[in-house]
């Protein structure tokens, strides 16, 4: 084929349901879809030029007007606009000479205006050639050209070469795990002494953690330290960054927050050089006493008023090591459900843990009871693509495994064999991160068939899905799935019996699945994990009880609005935006759902600064 989209969409077998992965892929390599690459995409799917036009059209993912050489998409979401960010775009129209949309004259730069790149915690938020910026300040935005860079197209990384296949050995799921758990402790008695876990995933890309990577990597060397300086993950402080976790047998866990590459060579003396007090850093130890003049966690300003349960592990894990999980507790649940427990008795579990666990484990038991329509299907739902929530980027970056295994038990409870988790094509880190745990999943034979030597098989595929159907709705994105145009159904299905490919489909979100290990475990402690962003002293990702207040949030967690202005409101970011006014703040994070079903995040807006289509309003009971 003279066509190089030809060439390259020769690899997606000529189904239907490979026609939005393989326009996909040819952008990334061209940067756009021009006319000849959606003919060699028609041709390759047996479709009329039209029919892959329209799709193409649909998906606000996809470009049909080349761009510049270099891609400035400058987010003016809620949580940037209030810090900043349409300023940031008046800038730079005014100094490229270009408005929003356009291209300059020579070709060289495109500047776009973005709605959320899922980064509020960071706000204002800039994309430049792919690679997001965050907490941009505006004198960073005059010297643009220093992150001019190559576009990447995106490649899966699913390496498991570090974890060995293993059949492990016992009679039941729990002995088979136990097996896996000694094999783990093996191999964790021959690290190095020394563990420094930098932020990584997409928050620590875009403050540049990749910098205090190099810096500890470097130093640790010189100094002829025995230590591993690893990608980590962030532990809900986005804004703190960059935050680097330190474990050592003998130590506390401990947790240090805004280091930079500069600093490193200071604090990594003052950490190993000695006992001096670590007073003139900031971070937090994570036990009850504190240790070297770190405040215990139940001190720290961010964390004591927070219990984590679901994101119990995020920061202090290698998000792609299967020991770490297998260390910390990982799969027990899953091995104590396939020894102990009927599907039955999983649903009845889930059923009594509160109405949103209420409403997946019915959905789970309608999929049940239709299996005579084999097969059937789970779809995750990781699109995650409204202003102000971002929990589901966060737990499948810090945490993949803590996912596989709520999936797991769900797909039990439901009984089906095959899922496909969709992730939004923007969240590299999310997709890169949940394929090699899903690789060693597979290679430790905890996905797969036989699991842990039980009758239960499952096979899981992850697909990285074109943002822009309308906000991850659920009808929308089964039809992304089957390769169809992202037009809303007037009349839905319901999707248990009737969903993807007209099978049985049951679809459950990230942070629902991530929630289920601790509920088998009896350690659910009913919490919510809640984004929340805008111009807070402490945005984030928290993990509070579910009779917290916004007013303890608000002001406590996230230390109110910087420079102490006043609140107008918080925005509840879920299915539907709702405002809520100062007289709702005494409301617990539990009553959120009264006003939006699936609230996960929060903007505080304010005084004189709520958008002009949101009126504030009060959470009142008979809602
Ligand atoms: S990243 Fe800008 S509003 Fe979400």
């Amino acid at each position: 084929m003279d066509n190089p989209a030809g060439s390259l969409v020769a690899e997606f077998p000529r189904e239907r349901t490979g026609l939005l992965p393989a326009l996909q892929a040819v952008q990334e390599i061209e940067g756009w879809l021009s006319s000849e690459a959606l003919a060699a995409v028609a041709e390759h799917f047996r479709l009329p030029v039209s029919e892959a036009s329209a799709i193409a059209t649909d998906y606000e993912v996809f470009r049909l007007v080349k761009p510049g050489s270099h891609l400035v998409r400058v987010c003016t979401g809620l949580s940037c606009r209030l810090t900043g960010g349409a300023d940031h775009l008046r800038t730079l129209e005014n100094r490229l000479g270009i408005a929003r949309g356009q291209t300059t004259s020579d070709d060289r730069l495109t500047l776009e205006e973005a709605d959320c790149l899922s980064m509020c915690s960071l706000a204002p938020v800039l994309e430049v050639d792919g690679t997001c910026h965050g907490r941009v300040a505006s004198a960073a935005v005059e010297r643009l050209p220093m992150w001019f860079g190559t576009r990447r197209p995106f490649a899966v990384n699913a390496d498991a070469s570090d974890f060995p296949q293993v059949h492990p050995v016992g009679r039941t799921a729990r002995e088979r795990l136990a097996d896996l758990r000694s094999r783990a402790e093996a191999r964790a008695r021959k690290r190095p002494e020394f563990r420094f876990l930098v932020q990584g995933g997409s928050c620590g890309e875009a403050l540049g953690a990749g910098e205090v990577v190099k810096a500890l990597r470097l130093l640790t060397a010189m100094r002829g330290l025995a230590a591993e300086v690893l990608d980590g993950a962030c532990h809900g402080m986005c804004s703190a960054g960059i935050v680097v976790e330190v474990q050592r047998s003998g130590w506390p866990r401990l947790t240090f927050t805004g280091l930079t590459k500069d600093a490193v060579p200071d604090w990594l003396s003052a950490l190993v050089g000695g006992e001096a007090p670590l007073t003139r850093f900031d971070g937090v130890c994570w036990n009850d006493e504190g240790w070297r003049g770190l405040p215990a966690v139940s001190r720290h300003p961010f964390f004591a008023a927070q219990r984590r349960v679901i994101m119990e592990r995020c920061g202090h894990l290698h998000p792609v090591s299967l020991d770490d999980a297998i260390l910390s507790g990982g799969y027990a649940a899953l091995a104590r459900v396939l020894d102990d427990q009927t599907p039955e008795d999983v649903i009845e579990r889930v059923k009594a843990c509160g109405p949103e666990a209420l409403a997946a484990a019915t959905e789970w038991e309608v999929c049940r009871n239709a299996l005579a329509t084999t097969p059937s299907y789970f779809v995750v739902n990781g699109e995650e693509g409204r202003c102000g929530r971002f929990t589901d980027r966060h737990l499948m970056e810090g945490d993949p495994q803590r996912v596989l295994e709520g999936l797991l038990i769900a797909a039990y409870g439901a009984g089906t064999n095959r899922a496909i988790i969709h992730i939004n094509g923007t969240a590299r880190f999310s997709f890169d991160r949940l394929a090699r745990a899903l690789a060693k999943a597979q290679a430790a034979g905890l996905i797969g068939d036989r699991i842990l030597g039980s009758a239960f098989s499952f096979h899981v595929e992850l697909r990285r899905g074109p943002r822009g159907f309308v906000g991850g709705e659920e009808q929308m994105l089964l039809r992304s799935i089957e390769g169809q145009r992202a037009s809303p159904e007037t009349t839905p299905l319901p999707p248990p019996e009737v969903g993807l490919w007209g099978k049985p489909t049951v679809i459950s979100t990230i942070a629902t699945l991530a929630a289920l290990p601790p509920v088998i475990s009896d350690d659910s402690g009913r919490t919510r994990i809640l984004s929340v962003s805008g111009p807070v002293s402490r945005p984030g990702i928290v993990e509070v009880e579910a009779g917290t207040t916004l007013r303890q949030l608000l002001f406590e967690v996230a230390d109110g609005l910087r420079d102490r202005r006043p609140c107008e409101g918080v925005l509840v970011a879920g299915p539907s935006d709702v405002l809520l006014s100062p007289g709702s703040f005494d409301a617990t994070v539990e009553s959120l759902d009264a006003f939006s079903a699936g609230a996960g995040g929060l903007i505080a807006i304010p005084a004189g600064e709520a958008p002009g289509y949101l009126r504030p309003r009060g959470l009142t009971r008979d809602r």
